[in-house]
């Protein structure tokens, strides 16, 4: 599209890029917000480019991030619910049958399942089984764990399942690499749009993540996606003691 033929009207937005029109008010109330309060400057080097310049303090840029990820998972995705979750980098898609061979690599893998043995794997029909738990969440809530592809890879499972902590329902953020993708930011990246997903078209409660103290990565993770250290909601799983993050409790 050329500088000359923008419109402003929304006749251009594919209607996977727009929100439920109950939500709108919201989101945009939000925006609005935002701008009053932290709005410093305004450039526009050309029709297509706006560049902001936003008030510098933790709190704005805190706002501006979540902001961002829920606008971007809407923007670039046909939502998780849709079977696909596009970031700039990586496209998360519903897990099938060919994908049951990775569930049970990664799940055999030691240093994949270092801080949860519990997750692992010995057999193929183990693997099996857990791909048909995952295949029956995604029947029974239209969303769950994804396959994380990137250029043609298959790097590993990122995704929410309905569970329950502390009798609250809540989506569990789960993330899981092969070891050969690790340090490239494809866990942050593919969690962010996760929680960013949930913030815009899931159910609305808390979305977790259960760390193993010793898991500094994966606590990284958490907050890099959004979610908040909550102490008072650590719990025992079944490798130890959980840490918890939390994108809110109600
Ligand atoms: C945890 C895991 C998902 C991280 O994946 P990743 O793609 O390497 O993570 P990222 O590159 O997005 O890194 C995010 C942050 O964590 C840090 N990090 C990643 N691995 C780390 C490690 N082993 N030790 C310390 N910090 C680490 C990164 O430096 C980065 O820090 P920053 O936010 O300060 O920049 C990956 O190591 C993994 O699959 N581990 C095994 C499964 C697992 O433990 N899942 C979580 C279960 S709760």
């Amino acid at each position: 599209m050329s500088d000359h033929q923008i419109t402003t009207d929304g006749s251009w937005v594919p209607d996977a890029c727009t929100l439920p029109t109950a939500e709108r008010p919201v989101r945009l109330a939000e925006f609005d917000q935002l701008f009053r309060d932290a709005l410093r400057g305004v450039e526009r080097p050309s029709a297509q480019h706006l560049r902001l310049r936003l008030d510098g303090t933790p709190q704005v840029e805190e706002t501006a991030r979540d902001l961002t990820a829920r606008e971007s998972s809407v923007m670039r995705s046909r939502d998780l619910g849709a079977e696909e979750l596009v970031t700039a980098r990586l496209a998360l898609r519903r897990p099938t049958p060919a994908d049951i061979d990775l569930i049970h690599a990664l799940h055999s893998d030691p240093r994949a399942c270092a801080h949860n043995p519990s997750d692992m794997l010995s057999t193929r029909a183990e693997a099996e089984d857990r791909y048909q738990r995952w295949d029956e969440h995604w029947q029974r809530w239209g969303f769950g764990y994804g396959v994380v592809h990137a250029g043609g890879l298959r790097l590993g499972f990122c995704g929410v399942k309905v569970m329950a902590l502390r009798r609250r329902e809540v989506l569990n953020l789960f993330y899981r690499l092969d070891p050969a993708a690790w340090g490239d930011g494809i866990a942050s990246e593919a969690a962010t749009a996760v929680v960013g997903w949930a913030a815009a078209r899931g159910p609305g409660c808390p979305v977790i993540a259960r760390v193993r103290p010793g898991n500094t990565g994966s606590q990284r993770v958490a907050v890099r996606a959004g979610l908040h250290r909550a102490e008072h909601l650590d719990s025992h799983g079944e490798d130890g003691l959980d840490w918890i993050f939390t994108s809110h409790w109600p």
